[in-house]
């Protein structure tokens, strides 16, 4: 079964993680993966942080002469702010005087109940690794599993529906993939121009008032065939692990599969999609509210999840926290900051939702080979086919 382990603090010296179980020749070029890299780091709304890095990535095993060879692939991305930060992100040696503790918690990050948990003083120690700046090893994580799934003819697009009070009109799947170039050249990855521009508006607001803006996201995946998860055990649903995958993303706070909560207020018949069959086509469906997955399982329709984004935590006008160690009202701590980041968290959510259905898909068909996939997939489709 495919896993990985990613590890590093955002200001340490890398960001790394290690992939277990790939299937072997699977060619991977280092261009397609630092390009997921630099489509996580644009959206309007970022911080200084984006403009001092430009992320790429090293791979230090399981690859040759760019095909994987099944071997554990360890990435690595070097975090350039390094430099900078050696004094206070030293692994040994002690604390040096002018490197002052973060005393002064921000609500909304994991900066109060980390420390707690595990008896921390400085809540730099818990920040550093809390930070989203670990999605970055996560899309490229996610831009390796994309590979695979092209393959497969499967592909991931996402965009974003809402930031704050601003909301897109909905979008077909069809649209979204024929306007694709438009949402990766829009600053806020929105479909629609006169939506986008209010985005911006919004955005320059919340930021000239101190404040931070959450949103909305939606990802879909196309051309995914029927029969990835199951409905046998419950961790084995591919619905829960799509879900649990995109609420890992810092400032995820709700998930939709399809028509979620609204489909809690329709009668049923409103809600499930009518079956029918075609020689040509097999089974399909002539609407689309479970978004793609029906008992856990991929039901050979598009795949549709809507992610809802909080306004991130670190606000340069800052809420009221407690000074831990006088244990007095104090301003939350202000880190370098983004404003909005609901753009870059939808490039985050593909990468989840692109491992997710890579693991799936290897759960399906096994190997430990692409061309095993491939041929085991051919005769998988053929099945289908002919029931
Ligand atoms: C791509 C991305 C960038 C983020 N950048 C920031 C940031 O600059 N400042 C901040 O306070 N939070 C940022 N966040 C959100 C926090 O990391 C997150 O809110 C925090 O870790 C607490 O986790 P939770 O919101 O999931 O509870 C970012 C999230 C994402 C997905």
């Amino acid at each position: 079964m495919m896993r990985y382990l990613t590890a590093g603090e955002s200001h340490g010296p890398a960001l790394t993680a290690i992939i277990e179980g790939l299937p072997a020749n699977l060619p991977l070029s280092r261009e397609a993966l630092n390009h997921e890299l630099f489509r996580r780091q644009q959206g309007y709304g970022r911080g200084g942080r984006m403009k001092i890095e430009k992320d790429e990535l090293k791979i230090l095993s399981g690859l040759r002469f760019s095909r994987t060879l099944g071997s554990p692939l360890t990435i690595q991305i070097i975090n350039r702010d390094y430099d900078s930060w050696q004094e206070k992100m030293a692994p040994f040696g002690e604390r040096p005087g002018t490197v002052e503790p973060v005393t002064c918690p921000r609500p909304g990050h994991a900066d109060l109940p980390g420390a707690l948990k595990y008896g921390l003083q400085d809540v730099r120690d818990v920040l550093e690794r809390a930070s989203a700046r670990e999605t970055a090893v996560r899309v490229a994580v996610g831009a390796v599993a994309r590979e695979l799934l092209k393959h497969f003819d499967i592909g991931i697009y996402s965009y974003v529906q809402a930031i704050g009070e601003v909301a897109a009109p909905p979008v077909a799947a069809a649209e979204v993939v024929r306007n694709y170039e438009k949402i990766e050249a829009s600053p806020v990855r929105c479909p629609s121009l006169p939506a986008a521009q209010k985005m911006m508006a919004a955005i320059d607001r919340a930021k000239a008032e101190g404040d931070t803006l959450g949103g909305v996201f939606v990802v879909l995946a196309l051309g995914v065939p029927a029969g990835l998860g199951s409905h046998v055990h419950w961790d084995r649903k591919l619905d829960a692990r799509l879900a649990g995958a995109l609420m890992s993303i810092q400032s995820v706070k709700g998930v939709e599969i399809g028509d979620g909560f609204a489909a809690a207020a329709r009668p049923g018949s409103l809600v499930h999609d009518e079956i029918y069959y075609e020689p040509h086509t097999g089974y399909r469906r002539r609407t689309n509210h479970a978004g793609g997955l029906e008992g856990g399982i991929t039901n050979g329709e598009p795949l549709y999840c809507r992610v809802a984004v909080k306004p991130i935590p670190t606000l340069t006008k800052p809420l009221a926290s407690v000074d831990m160690d006088a244990r007095k009202p104090a301003f939350a701590a202000v880190e370098r900051s983004d404003t909005c980041v609901v753009p870059a968290a939808a490039v985050v959510g593909e990468a989840v939702v692109a491992w997710e259905l890579a693991v799936a898909l290897q759960e399906k068909l096994g190997g430990d080979s692409l061309q095993e996939m491939l041929a085991n997939y051919r005769s998988y489709r053929r099945q289908c086919a002919g029931r």
